[in-house]
């Protein structure tokens, strides 16, 4: 199957580009690119329409700096290159909704977790768009962040995400599976004969490499 690299839809493009970022520049966000970050999020699917996701956005610099020394400190402080971000973003589940209780006790899943992690990625992939940069951090102290902004105990703490502007970008694409080892068809564990020409028609290295180089980033090594 041969695929023209000037047809890769535009969101491919973004999520190839998409990177974990851990160094940021002084460059302040604006509250409308926030926004517009929080609205894509707002969109996402959810189980049963709950849409669990809160969003506690720290911008102002004083509050983000006590906030960071406390969270990122003892153990957590391989997770301080978080706070030259602009904005750190608390990602809160509301929990007290009857559909996710179900959930959990008959299915087994938890889908408020699943609900979350698209909403995220909904930001993150509007962040992205907008020149953006982004990443997760599960690494910190849950314990002082709850303590720090008295959050009440209906809300679980599921991560944080940094935002701001990418101050140097890792040079290579990360290692992810391939499609073949991630996506079967009709039957377990099997392949489809497209898949092979499918992957090598579509690597994104060059555009990665390019798209860094024109925004004059440096590279880095993770
Ligand atoms: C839920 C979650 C938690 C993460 N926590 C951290 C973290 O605490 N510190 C960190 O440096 N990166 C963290 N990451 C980023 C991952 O390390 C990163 O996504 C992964 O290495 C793949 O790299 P990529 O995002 O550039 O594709 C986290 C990512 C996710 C999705």
């Amino acid at each position: 199957m041969k695929i023209e690299r000037e047809k890769v839809p535009h969101l491919l493009k973004l999520i190839w580009q998409r990177r974990s970022i851990r160094r940021f520049s002084e460059q302040p966000v604006d509250r409308e690119a926030i926004l517009l970050c929080l609205e894509a999020a707002r969109w996402a699917p959810s189980a049963e329409n709950v849409q669990p996701w809160r969003f506690l956005v720290i911008d102002d610099p004083p509050i983000k700096q006590k906030f960071a020394e406390a969270v990122f400190s003892g153990i957590y402080f391989p997770s301080r290159f978080a706070q030259q971000a602009p904005v750190l973003i608390l990602v809160l589940a509301e929990l007290d909704i009857l559909a996710n209780r179900i959930g959990k006790q008959i299915q087994g899943v938890a889908y408020y977790l699943l609900d979350i992690g698209m909403a995220g990625e909904h930001l993150v992939l509007q962040a992205e768009e907008l020149g953006l940069s982004t990443c997760w951090i599960g690494w910190f102290n849950l314990k002082k962040a709850r303590k720090f902004f008295a959050i009440p105990r209906k809300y679980k703490i599921i991560s944080l995400l940094a935002l701001g502007y990418a101050a140097k970008r890792p040079p290579r694409s990360p290692q992810k599976r391939s499609l073949s080892e991630i996506a079967w068809f009709n039957e377990m564990g099997k392949s489809c004969p497209e898949i092979s020409d499918f992957e090598l028609n579509f690597h994104p290295d060059d555009s990665l490499q390019a798209k860094a180089k024109s925004n004059g980033q440096e590279k880095i090594n993770d």
